[in-house]
């Protein structure tokens, strides 16, 4: 079986720059699940379409999207990197995953990212839902203010306008409905290490998560 790291935990707790400093480290691929939420979301904003509406079922499960190495992320051959990022595209993207029919149409997608020699995958419900067998699971954690202040930070530098109460309020928000949907809640998974990362360097959890999986 191929090996699978999971990463899950809630939003700006620094799982992305992780999963991806770890999978370089080990040569193994990456699932950015969250961007597979988030391209449904965008896919069915263009189509003019609202998050309930039956139609995005349909747009999951035939999404044509492709990632590739530097990280750039593709919609129908268009590069949507940039507006897959914004905070609106994420508030719809965790609309939509609140839906079951749209994390069904999802699942195998994303199972089938593991690929020899092995597997990154980041998330909410990797280590629950998607591969409950990984022999590895990290939830990773930190307070509202450290995440918002991460984002705010993440939006300047990629030149976003962004305000930072409405962010502490958007994560608070985003986290409400993350961890009380019905289904897949954002919670850590019985055997994952559970690392809060508010006082922590991003170095810091790396050696930390590097220790765990080495063991
Ligand atoms: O970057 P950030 O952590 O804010 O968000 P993301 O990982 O790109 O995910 C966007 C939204 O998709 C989240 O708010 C979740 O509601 C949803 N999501 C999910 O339900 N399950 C996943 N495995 C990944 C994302």
């Amino acid at each position: 079986m191929v090996p699978v790291i999971t990463i899950d935990g809630p939003s700006g707790s620094g799982k992305g720059t992780i999963a991806r400093r770890l999978a370089a480290r080990l040569g193994y691929g990456m699932l950015d699940s969250g961007a597979l939420y988030r391209l449904t979301a965008l896919a069915s904003q263009q189509a003019g379409l609202a998050p309930q509406a039956p139609e995005i079922i349909d747009i999951a499960r035939h999404l044509a999207c492709r990632f590739d190495e530097e990280g750039n992320v593709f919609l129908n051959e268009e590069n949507v990197s940039r507006e897959l990022r914004t905070e609106t595209t994420g508030a719809i993207a965790s609309q939509i995953a609140a839906r079951p029919e749209v994390r069904e149409a999802l699942l195998q997608r994303q199972r089938d990212f593991a690929q020899a020699p092995g597997l990154v995958a980041d998330g909410r419900d990797m280590g629950t839902v998607v591969f409950p067998d990984a022999p590895a699971k990290i939830f990773l954690d930190a307070s509202a203010e450290v995440r918002a202040d991460r984002r705010y930070k993440q939006l300047i530098e990629n030149g976003f306008d962004a305000s930072f109460t409405a962010l502490v309020e958007e994560i608070r928000q985003r986290d409400e409905r993350d961890r009380n949907r019905s289904v897949a809640p954002l919670r850590p998974a019985e055997d994952a290490l559970v690392v809060d990362s508010s006082d922590l360097s991003i170095d810091e959890v790396e050696a930390t998560l590097w220790r765990y999986i080495q063991d």
